[in-house]
């Protein structure tokens, strides 16, 4: 679907995989026409998931409308991720238990088999108690089948996206979550596209499995050395070949989780960066 300033212009099938129409009764009818209302799957399709999950890592469903029309979501009043991203990298043993966090709640998701789809520092939301949680399920698909990703945000999205339609959803939400860890370690993302047609630079280091010059050009930017476990994390979640990828039981057990600050230092950390 094409966005033209506030108007959205589609085709038929761009119709049928983004609206719902509510076929009885019509709205009204007139000479030529039947008004139907139409609702945005999207809103649907949160409602629907948010249902199933009741987890401290992710947005609490309050209501809803009886119609899907509209959704009550638990509040979070200290602002998105991303905001507390752009305050600087994070400490590594503050980053351990963010990732562990992070890595848990996707595990929790995998389980119920729910790939999110859209995992980005925008769709993590600080909670009034400085809890980190998860949420815009609107792209979020409960399949255990190969399919193409309902939606996804340029610079998340995992490289096999840009070759076919039969994808493993879960694989790419490892690799969107393997850009949000990188960024909160490093402070910037490890790449600024990974569209084939670009040629980013830093892109094609991960691609040709240049890791060593990779992390070299990241720690001369930083000044600093960065922990072998943290490296090879990444490097695992953001492999290019989603067959070969870490999964998210693999993932929930690597040595890089183990030993991060307490929760305590996390909120503490988080309450001076909202405060920032
Ligand atoms: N429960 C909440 N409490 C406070 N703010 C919220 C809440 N839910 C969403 N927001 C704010 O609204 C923004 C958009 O929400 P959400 O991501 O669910 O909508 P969206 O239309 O799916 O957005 P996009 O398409 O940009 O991802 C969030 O990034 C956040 O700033
Ligand atoms: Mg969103």
């Amino acid at each position: 679907m094409k966005q033209e300033k506030n108007i959205i212009v589609f085709t038929q099938q761009d119709f049928q995989s983004n609206f719902l129409v509510n076929p009885n009764p019509p709205l009204g009818s007139g000479h030529d026409a039947k008004v139907y209302l139409a609702m945005h799957k999207r809103t649907v399709n949160e409602i629907k998931i948010l249902k199933l999950i009741d987890h401290p890592g992710i947005v609490q469903i309050k209501g809803h409308a009886q119609d899907y029309t509209c959704v009550l979501l638990e509040y979070m009043p200290h602002d998105t991720f991303l905001r507390i991203l752009k305050k600087g990298p994070f400490h590594i043993s503050l980053s351990k238990t963010l990732a562990s966090h992070l890595i848990h709640i996707l595990a929790t998701l995998h389980n119920h088999q729910i790939a999110h789809c859209d995992i980005k520092p925008e769709n993590i939301l600080i909670a009034a108690d400085y809890k980190v949680k998860l949420c815009d399920f609107g792209f979020a698909r409960i399949t255990q089948q190969l399919s193409r990703p309902p939606g996804g945000t340029p610079g998340y999205t995992a490289p096999e996206i840009y070759k076919g339609n039969n994808l493993d959803l879960f694989k790419c939400d490892i690799f969107a979550l393997g850009i949000v860890i990188f960024i909160i370690v490093m402070g910037f993302p490890p790449f600024q596209s990974n569209d084939p047609t670009l040629r980013d630079q830093w892109w094609n280091m991960i691609l040709n499995k240049q890791y060593d010059i990779f992390w070299k050009k990241c720690e001369q930017y930083r000044q600093q050395k960065y922990p072998l476990e943290f490296k090879d994390m990444i490097m695992q979640m953001l492999e290019p070949d989603p067959d070969k990828r870490i999964n998210i039981t693999q993932l929930s057990q690597h040595s890089f989780l183990q030993n991060g600050a307490s929760i305590e230092q996390i909120v503490q950390e988080l309450q001076k960066r909202v405060k920032k």
